[in-house]
């Protein structure tokens, strides 16, 4: 057969001469190898190749998979690993919009030739001693996107669909020894209409590459279908295997074991089912695995293959309109993921794997979606293993298809219900179901993602029905076009508002409902998760939802100026783009867990065990207030010592003295212990830098007058209220000429028992703008290198602050590497706040105590103004000012999380313009 440049833009060509999808077992030769999970029938290939990058077709270098073609000047290339993370080739970050918008006028299933870079494979092996002699395949366990491979010279075959195995025989061709394969890997093809995942644009062998032997008699696909009846203790196992060779006269037996290692059931696999009594039903709370071990054997008995597998006993369905596992109702407490990693993109490894489950299972997650293409089989087994509840979703997306800038215009939509884009999103689905259908984990199949819906959807929903009962059947896309309703068994829907999703759960829905992504965590993030797990408590039908989603996808790259730094789209050239739109990870793209996470822990715990949170919370702050009262009650009183000069009122006390300046409007200076506290008096604060979801819905240009005032104050003098030694009362008044009307005050008491005491008052006006927060913010004089609080553990805001524990924390202050910097670092209901200076040797030199005076507030401090951190693009643009950046406020807005698009924080975390407010704080000398 001879290969053709036009497979890649004919949707009906997507497998040439492909092996069937099968089962991602593993074969060994013996039961020693199976023990030692060491499989001699396997030879990887991954490793570094030989490589030659093109920036299109015409470019490439057409006969080098020819035997004995000089690939003298040919370079190298890592597998797995995309070509884009190795220097070869454009670093695109696009969400809809397809690459080549605006370059390329193309419709589906057209591919621009001058614009599809190849990547030239090549790597020589000899086989391994397990293979020889036997029938050989390949496996790609991922190449994206359009694949053709030769072997010794023979074109042997094609495929496309990046995220599901790709597999060849390569018996025809091979030799024991100097065996060379070439594969050309083209980044775009028909399937990059399918393929429009919200992503950065890879191409290359980016997952494992492996040769595998078949012996004469081989194990090519098991099924250990583990059901579990009604009674919840007796397993209905039905195997089904296929086998591939000389299968005449061949047994195959199952050998059994509970996690204890005692066999329940030794004996033939006849296809029927066989019954198994004291199971122990599989769960997130119980991942009861049992070991299924199947051997193969011959006519003449000789053992040919061993197949381990762990399988799960479990029984999910709907009743009643309602998803039940083992009976019982589900709760997804999910998150979306994609493979990651800021290095290799999505080509991830083990480590990368077992980081992500333990964040999982540390922050009570149960369950997660494979956004948006099945991933690597790795994962599948510790969600297994780890009782993770899994959607597995097929690799398909064409958002850019039907939905343009936010408007739905499906008039070219793919597959749509189009005949030639059909076979081809079937074996999507049948690629990934073949593959991973043995995992108890795995309970839902998903058709893909923002597809808009038509036949072809309909056709995957149908196979997956047809083909496995025994799991539903998830699609978001219907909600578009409700004539394609059929194609989902739940109600699922991306960003619905909590009011949205009650309403629907109030019409007696047929069918439950969840959310595939919500609580979008965009830079800071997640405020008001609390709406959405109460629906799970009022209503049945709510089954939980996913997060969107679980990593920030950014790279590192050294950026102009030689900072390395995470970078996202825009970062490497690229246009078009949706910059840092791919960053909403509730982990950095490092792997290090936002702060955002003790909420989701929180909320993803058990009603039961949030109500015990609460209630140790609460003790713990009363016993605070007491202590901190008891302790002010108890402090003595020291004269004094007021100086009245022409600039400046000064107050000297024991160990303190200040400066109010006049022309300062505040006090200058604050010197506690001969050190410097102040770098100039202290102002109103009225803006907090603003967070992706602020942008997103537009508030800052609806408070941009504050952004002004929070910089541009007037102010008429100071006024001395008091002026004794038991007491000094000084008055300063603020007008807001941005915000007419409106103005704000602070009063500073100096108190005989060592204090500064502070009282912040915001007057509001009819018609004022929202505001982002309002307090107290001044910069010190020296870098705080440490505080100490008393109040809630981590970084909590108004609608995200339920998952902080009470009591004493301490950071050193930073400002969080959201991908473009942000507000960060608030502290809600803050007893006292300790900033602490050091000196080298890392030896506290000064402290300054903020304690509360009737009421909590809410402080952060970071080593930048909310100014400096409202104009930096990226965390290295943050000056070093060697200052630190202290707020207390009585009123701060909250950050949201519905989506960042367009929805405003909740109700009740605004802040109003109109409305007075106030702070007040005590700094203890
Ligand atoms: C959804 C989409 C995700 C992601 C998200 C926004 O519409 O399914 O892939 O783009 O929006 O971050």
């Amino acid at each position: 057969m001879t290969p053709e440049l036009n497979w890649l833009s004919d949707p009906t060509v997507f497998a040439v001469n492909r092996l069937d999808a099968h089962s991602d077992h593993v074969c060994y030769r013996t039961v020693q190898e199976a023990a030692q999970r060491h499989s001699s029938l396997r030879q990887p290939l991954d490793g570094m190749w030989r490589f030659v990058w093109s920036s299109c077709p015409a470019q490439r270098p057409a006969d080098f998979w020819r035997e004995g073609a000089d690939l003298s000047g040919f370079g190298t290339i890592r597998v797995p690993g995309h070509m884009e993370t190795q220097g070869y080739g454009q670093l695109q970050y696009t969400n809809t919009l397809y690459p080549w918008d605006g370059r390329s006028a193309l419709r589906p299933p057209q591919v621009d030739l001058n614009d599809d870079p190849v990547g030239s494979y090549a790597r020589e092996f000899d086989l391994d001693a397990g293979l020889r002699g036997q029938r050989v395949c390949i496996s790609f366990q991922g190449v994206e996107q359009a694949m053709y491979l030769w072997c010794n010279g023979k074109f042997v075959g094609y495929a496309e669909d990046s995220f599901t195995p790709s597999e060849f025989d390569l018996t025809p061709y091979i030799k024991e020894t100097g065996n060379r394969i070439c594969v050309e890997v083209y980044k775009r093809s028909s399937a990059a209409w399918i393929e429009d995942q919200d992503f950065f644009r890879f191409s290359g062998m980016f997952r494992p590459v492996y040769l595998y032997a078949k012996p004469a008699v081989h194990l090519a696909d098991i099924w250990l279908k583990a059901d579990l009846s009604e009674d919840n203790t007796t397993g209905l196992l039905t195997p089904e295997l296929k086998l591939d060779g000389e299968t005449e006269g061949v047994s195959v037996t199952l050998r059994l074991t509970d996690p204890e290692g005692y066999a329940l059931y030794e004996g033939p696999v006849t296809g029927d089912t066989i019954e198994l009594e004291g199971i122990q039903p599989w769960s997130h709370k119980t991942p009861v695995l049992y070991h299924a071990e199947l051997t193969l054997k011959d006519a003449q008995g000789t053992v040919q293959e061993v197949v381990p597998y762990d399988i799960g006993f479990r029984r999910f369905e709907m009743k009643d309109g309602i998803m039940c596992l083992n009976g019982e109702r589900v709760v997804f407490n999910g998150v979306n993921r994609h493979e990651w990693n800021p290095e290799k993109g999505r080509a991830i490894d083990a480590d990368d794997m077992n980081a992500a489950m333990a964040v999982l299972k540390a922050n009570n997650i149960n369950a997660v979606r494979t956004c948006h293409y099945p991933d690597q089989s790795l994962w599948y087994d510790l969600c297994d293993k780890n009782g993770i509840y899994m959607i597995d979703e097929t690799n398909l997306e064409s958002h850019g298809s039907w939905q343009k800038l936010g408007a739905i215009e499906p008039s070219w939509n793919v597959p749509g219900g189009l005949p030639e884009w059909k076979d081809c999103v079937v074996d999507r689905a049948r690629s990934m179901l073949e593959r991973d259908k043995n995992h108890a984990a795995v309970l839902i199949w998903s058709c893909g993602n923002e597809s808009y819906a038509g036949e072809d959807i309909l056709a995957m929903t149908q196979f997956f029905h047809a083909k496995d009962p025994s799991r539903l059947v998830h699609y978001e896309g219907v909600v578009h076009n409700r004539a394609f309703a059929a194609i989902t068994d739940m109600e699922s829907r991306m960003y619905a508002k909590p009011w949205e999703i009650r309403e629907y759960l109030e019409s007696k829905p047929e069918k439950p409902f969840i959310l595939c992504e919500y609580m979008h965590d965009m830079g800071n993030s997640l405020g008001g998760m609390e709406s959405y797990v109460k629906l799970a408590e009022e209503y049945p039908q709510y089954q939980g939802g996913f997060i969107w989603d679980y990593m920030d996808q950014a790279i590192w790259h050294t950026d102009v100026m030689g900072r390395k730094v995470l970078g996202y789209g825009g970062d490497f050239g690229e246009r078009t783009t949706d910059y840092n739109f791919s960053g909403n990870g509730i982990v950095y793209a490092d792997g290090a867990e936002k702060p955002a996470m003790q909420d989701v822990r929180y909320w993803y715990a058990s009603p039961a065990d949030r109500a015990a949170q609460d209630t140790v919370n609460a003790a713990a702050a009363a016993q605070a207030d007491r202590t901190l009262a008891e302790a002010w009650q108890s402090r003595r009183a020291y004269p004094l010592v007021v100086t009245q000069g022409d600039g400046n009122l000064g107050v000297k006390g024991k160990n303190f003295e200040m400066l109010f300046s006049i022309a300062g409007a505040g006090p200058a200076s604050l010197k506690v212990n001969g050190t410097e506290w102040l770098w100039r008096a202290p102002r109103p604060a009225f803006w907090r830098a603003s967070t992706d979801n602020d942008r997103g819905c537009g508030f800052p240009l609806r408070a941009a007058a504050w952004m002004a005032a929070d910089v541009f104050v007037t102010y008429s003098g100071m006024k001395v209220l008091e002026a004794g030694p038991d007491c000094v009362k000084v008055q300063f008044q603020f007008g807001i000429p941005t915000v007419p009307g409106a103005s704000a005050e602070l009063v500073y008491t100096v108190e005989a028992q060592s204090a500064l005491r502070v009282d912040a008052v915001y007057h509001g006006v009819a018609g004022a703008p929202e505001l982002p927060c309002f307090g107290v913010k001044f910069e010190t004089f020296g870098p705080v290198t440490r505080t100490v609080w008393t109040g809630l553990s981590g970084e909590t805001y108004p609608d995200r602050y339920k998952g902080g524990v009470f009591g004493c924390h301490e950071e050193t202050p930073h400002v969080e590497p959201h991908l473009v910097p942000q507000d960060c670092g608030m502290h809600m209901q803050t007893r006292q706040a300790m900033l602490e200076q050091r000196d080298a040797c890392g030896h506290t030199t000064a402290t300054l105590t903020l304690q509360q005076v009737d009421a909590p507030f809410a402080f952060s401090a970071l080593p930048n103004t909310a100014q400096e951190i409202e104009a930096a693009q990226h965390i290295t643009e943050l000056p070093a000012t060697g200052r630190t950046s202290v707020m207390v406020l009585g009123a701060v807005r909250g950050v949201g999380g519905i989506d960042s698009w367009g929805t405003d924080v909740e109700e009740p975390y605004h802040v109003s313009g109109e409305e007075d407010h106030s702070v007040s704080f005590r700094i203890v000398l």
